[in-house]
């Protein structure tokens, strides 16, 4: 059912010094900041030769990564984002399959403009996995 990865998201206190990082020392191809407002994120993209990295860094209150921060201050990875065809099929193999998706269920509209969904990192081996329909 998953398909490529299509990126793996990691929470950072400083997003300037981690863009700089990947783009000064790591040589990667580094774009520019994007507020994320409904998801309460800032977010660089890091594009690789076969997937991308996502930076993201809290904005505005109740971010939902404020807490992960809290948790690892140094930063760590935060969700790792798997490409599907048909996201609400997905959903639905999942969810009679015993797993939750995170919030109402109902797919939102992700940093990359297509409908995603979260999936509970209790029933992924503490991996908390976003699905993207491409
Ligand atoms: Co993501």
């Amino acid at each position: 059912m998953i398909g490529r990865l299509n990126h793996v998201a990691i929470a950072v206190p400083d997003l300037e010094a981690a863009a700089a990082q990947y783009r000064d020392t790591l040589g990667a191809e580094v774009g520019a900041p994007q507020d994320e407002p409904d998801h309460g994120v800032t977010v660089v993209f890091i594009t690789l030769p076969n997937t991308k990295v996502e930076l993201l860094y809290p904005l505005g209150e109740n971010s939902p990564i404020a807490g992960f921060l809290e948790k690892n201050p140094s930063g760590g990875i935060h969700h790792m984002c798997y490409e599907v065809e048909d996201i609400r099929a997905a959903a639905a193999k999942l969810t009679a399959s015993g797993a939750r998706v995170l919030g109402d269920g109902e797919p939102k509209i992700g940093a990359h403009g297509k409908p995603v969904l979260f999936l509970h990192p209790k029933d992924f081996t503490g991996t908390l996995i976003e699905l993207e329909e491409v």
